[in-house]
């Protein structure tokens, strides 16, 4: 488990003070992902950096499993930075270093023998699938291959954290899901608390249990995925379930939003509006994702002008789907 609290980091530059965290309160369990989304310069990598702390945070906590590390005096830094490992999104790896030698290098650094160090380095080479690569170096191998030996690397010291900085921009779909797969399986296997940073929706979808939007180093939204995608309007909601733009489409009649949450074998509301009151409510733009148990859809659809659409949303309502007009809905989500 990893807890922050009320983190914060004041960079000074130019003599102006820039507050790239802001009093950020967060907790990860054990076995599970929390996702960390927000645009360019929101302070998604200061977060990383200063619970590793490779940066120290201005004040707040750190806590790993109850250690507080931001407690821990400059000289024991080092060893209590073996209780977490961090993917970056080139993996910078030594060119000059074996893939072996790699893996093997924070081991090194905390002072393991060779023998020890290198039995450790394959054992990790072979849980990321790549026990044969030992001897060759990073030019040799593919970007998805040299991220799988990043993610090794951060293992080497047996963490109960991994934090990952965009573990995925630099790779191809396929190759991001087959990284997104092994974080999720090494995440159970070991029982890591994660924390990825992303600006790809896909990645929180396929692998966050909990998610958090940051924005101006504070964090405006957070929790579980399936709570902050049912959160209708929400920005995590929108922005997890997009849809595309339909202002430039001719429509006769007025247009409403619906956020819907079916089970298995279950009918989307929308559908049995529709049917119940006899009309068709076509939909001009729609996104379905299934995420855990639960199947999300989200639908732009035009009500007919001869009927009344607040007895559209009512009806709507009453089956458990959140309905408001179109404006209404982009109206909550600026
Ligand atoms: N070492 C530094 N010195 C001064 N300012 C910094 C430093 N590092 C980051 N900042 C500032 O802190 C803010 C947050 O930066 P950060 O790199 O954490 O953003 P980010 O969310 O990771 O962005 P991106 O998505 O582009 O990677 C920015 O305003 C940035 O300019
Ligand atoms: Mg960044």
């Amino acid at each position: 488990m990893i807890a922050l609290h009320d983190l914060k980091k004041v960079y000074r530059q130019a003599g102006r003070d820039i507050p790239a965290l802001d009093g950020v309160t967060l907790a990860v369990p054990s076995d599970s992902v929390h996702a960390v989304v927000g645009q360019s310069g929101a302070g998604k990598s200061t977060l990383v950096r200063c619970i590793a702390l490779l940066d120290r945070p201005t004040s707040g906590t750190v806590e790993i499993d109850g250690v507080e590390l931001t407690a821990v005096r400059a000289t024991e830094l080092r060893k209590a930075r073996r209780r977490l490992g961090v993917v970056f999104q080139n993996a910078n790896l030594f060119d000059s270093r074996t893939i072996i030698g790699n893996v093997a290098y924070p081991l090194e650094l905390a002072g393991v023998g060779r023998a020890q160090r290198t039995a450790k380095a394959k054992e990790l080479l072979g849980l990321v699938g790549l026990a044969e690569a030992g001897g060759a170096f990073p030019a040799q191998l593919s970007g998805g291959q040299r991220q799988r030996v990043g993610i090794a690397r951060a293992l080497a010291t047996d963490p109960d954290v991994l934090l990952c900085d965009e573990p995925t921009s630099a790779l191809d779909p396929a190759t991001t899901s087959e990284i997104l797969d092994l974080i999720a399986a090494l995440k159970a296997r070991l029982g890591l608390a994660v924390v990825v940073i992303t600006h790809e929706m896909t990645v929180v979808k396929r692998i966050a249990d909990s998610v958090s939007l940051l924005e101006a180093g504070k964090v405006i939204e957070s929790g579980p995925l399936e709570q902050a995608v049912a959160r209708f309007g929400s920005r995590l909601s929108e922005t997890l379930l997009a849809l595309p733009a339909t202002s430039g489409l001719p429509q006769a009649g007025i247009t409403i939003e619906v956020l819907d949450q079916t089970g298995p074998a279950e009918v989307p509301a929308l559908t049995s509006v529709g049917r119940q009151l006899g009309v068709d409510l076509p939909i001009v733009a729609g996104v379905v994702e299934h995420l855990g148990e639960a199947t999300f859809g989200r639908y732009r659809a035009v009500v007919p002008s001869a009927l009344d659409p607040g007895e559209v949303l009512t009806q709507l309502r009453q089956r458990g789907a959140q309905a408001e007009l179109s404006q209404a809905v982009a109206g909550v989500a600026r």
